[in-house]
């Protein structure tokens, strides 16, 4: 029943529409019941006292009756598909954006196929169900009530005993109704199985060509859409046998109400025309009611989506800070800051203390898992520590905006995220508005604007999805663009370790040259020259900084820096 209400809920801002809806209704309803009504004069004065003036008179009506029934029913049907399409397209818009507004960790427990299941599929099925739902209610219980009277006024006691079995049809279509629920739940969880499964596939495709998986990926699917296609039929079979209990109860109650009927006019207790009169008002009551029993099994089925969609609703959003942070940084410090990923057994970060000043370089360095990557993410708080905490300008960081703090940072990650867009949009990303003039710049800044002056369209150039049609070196350089022009006063680089060409390597080294100048900036450093040029390195190691000092000073300490050292930098020294 809650969450029926959490249901009509959705459907609440629109009520106007819905009332007029309503209105609309209930005259399309009086309309069928007048149908009805008139049957009784056309039997008793056309048939028996053959009356020519209404014979004249009835088609005319009848069309008419018709006539203003179809203007009706086809008001509420605009209406009602206008509220429809309108409470999905809201839905839509603030699941979309409230699932941008989720921290970071949201994503790894949540595929994205998953997420798009739901906000396509889900939301999609709660479009035709929803407006089913109240156009059914709304019309077919007015039609109901319509024809009821038109029976009750006809025959009282035959109508009486002919209803008397609708309760029960209506508990046995009630029971089906938590089948379909159940069916619906799992059919979405398949359908969302099946969006993750070609997200992955279609993102991964070059290693699905490289491994020949064609064919075991192929078999993995039809497993999943044969799943998919089980769950539905299991649904179109509980469905259907809901509509042959309707057709059972309606068989029995018709064929009563003949017998009874044709008893009551051959004693001639009953004239033909009230009998046909109360035959047409049961005969047109047969859809409406059959009708609504399916609302249940429809709400039933509506039910999964909406509770997949009012969870996801219900997850807790990134909360962030009321004050804004100054474009000038001047310190950042970490507190005795502890970080451990949900469902990690160990702590990444572990009681970690660390000053920085405006304008230093700070190398970190350490064994892979050690809690780089995790350090850096901390900064824009893209995770947050449990314990611990971070000042910026010594402000806690968790009191500023969001939009302060992030823009606080130019994050060149290993990972370079592009979009299918043009050159100029991906590196005008983080400033939208920027001139060209700004963006060239910042593409010169960043070595990138010779390679950009050679694609086809220059910076107009599609690069397509992921960028994936530029190599990886330019693809890097594209983010160092985007992180220029931005200005941020803290960097945060995530090295890349893939070796590019001598050349590409060399513009890259430049590039980020550039753009490290006049800023703090923390870098994750493979390279040995970087690591030589920074004021500190720091070592990670299980999410403790071990050491700390320059290259010199650590060198002699024969910790873990001096290991790392032997093992992967020294033969970078030439
Ligand atoms: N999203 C995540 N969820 C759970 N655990 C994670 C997640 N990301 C990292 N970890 C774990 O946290 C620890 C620190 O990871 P982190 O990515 O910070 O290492 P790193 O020092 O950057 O390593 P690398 O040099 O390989 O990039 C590792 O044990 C890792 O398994
Ligand atoms: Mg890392």
């Amino acid at each position: 029943m809650e969450e029926f209400r959490k249901m009509f809920e959705l459907v609440r801002p629109y009520w106007r529409r819905v009332a007029l809806a309503g209105g609309a209704s209930i005259i399309v309803s009086a309309l069928s019941g007048s149908l009805a009504w008139l049957v009784k004069p056309i039997m008793d004065d056309i048939f028996v006292k053959k009356d020519s003036f209404l014979l004249m008179m009835i088609p005319f009506l009848v069309f008419f009756i018709f006539f203003v029934k179809g203007i009706f029913l086809m008001l509420n049907g605009y209406l009602i598909g206008s509220v429809n399409q309108k409470m999905v397209m809201n839905l839509r818009n603030r699941l979309f954006s409230h699932i941008l507004n989720l921290p970071v960790g949201y994503f790894g427990k949540s595929s994205s196929g998953e997420l798009i299941s739901k906000v396509v599929n889900d939301i999609a099925l709660l479009n035709g169900l929803v407006s089913l739902t109240v156009k059914d209610l709304l019309i077919e219980s007015c039609t109901a009530i319509a024809l009821i009277c038109v029976a009750l006024w006809r025959r009282p006691d035959i109508t009486i005993i002919s209803i008397v079995a609708l309760p029960g049809a209506f508990y046995a279509i009630g029971k089906l109704g938590k089948r379909i629920r159940q069916i619906s739940r799992r059919s979405q969880e398949k359908i969302s199985h099946i969006t993750e499964f070609l997200n992955e596939s279609f993102t991964g495709i070059k290693i699905l060509k490289a491994f020949s998986r064609q064919q075991d990926e192929n078999e993995r699917f039809e497993k999943i859409t044969r799943d998919y296609y089980r769950e539905n039929m299991r649904a179109t079979r509980v469905g259907e046998t809901g509509t042959l209990l309707m057709e059972t109860v309606g068989g029995i109650g018709i064929a009563f109400v003949m017998w009874y009927g044709g008893r009551l006019v051959i004693t001639h207790a009953m004239t033909v025309g009230d009998f046909f009169s109360f035959l047409a008002a049961i005969f047109l009551m047969y859809s409406p009611i059959r009708r609504l029993a399916k609302v249940n099994i429809n709400l039933q089925q509506a039910r999964a989506p909406f509770e997949r969609i009012s969870q996801l609703l219900a997850e807790p959003q990134e909360i962030a800070g009321a004050k804004t942070l100054g474009h000038e940084i001047n310190s950042i410090e970490f507190k005795d800051v502890s970080f451990t990923y949900s469902e990690s057994k160990h702590k990444a970060l572990d009681s970690l203390n660390l000053t920085v000043q405006k304008g230093e370089i700070i190398a970190i360095v350490g064994r892979s898992g050690g809690g780089k990557t995790t350090l850096v993410n901390l900064l824009p708080r893209f995770y947050q520590p449990q314990e611990g905490k971070i000042l910026i300008n010594s402000t806690d960081i968790t009191g500023v905006t969001f939009k302060s703090l992030r823009s606080s940072f130019g994050i060149v990650s290993q990972e370079v995220i592009l979009f299918n867009d043009t050159v100029f949009a991906n590196i005008a990303y983080g400033k939208p508005g920027a001139d060209r003039e700004e963006v060239v710049r910042a593409a010169r800044a960043a070595y990138a604007h010779d390679f950009i002056m050679e694609l086809p369209q220059g910076y107009d150039t599609i690069i397509g999805e992921r960028g994936t049609r530029l190599s990886g070196g330019q693809r890097q350089r594209l983010s160092i663009a985007r992180a220029v022009l931005t200005n941020p006063p803290v960097l945060i680089l995530d090295e890349a370790t893939s070796s590019l060409d001598t050349a590409s390597e060399v513009m890259l080294q430049k590039a980020l040259e550039n753009l490290m100048s006049n800023r703090t900036t923390f870098v994750i450093a493979h390279r040995l020259s970087t690591i030589k040029k920074a004021s500190r390195i720091i070592v990670l190691d299980k999410g403790r900084i071990t050491e700390t000092g320059t290259h010199q000073e650590l060198l002699g300490h024969g910790g873990i820096y001096q290991k790392l050292y032997e093992l992967q930098f020294s033969s970078q020294e030439s």
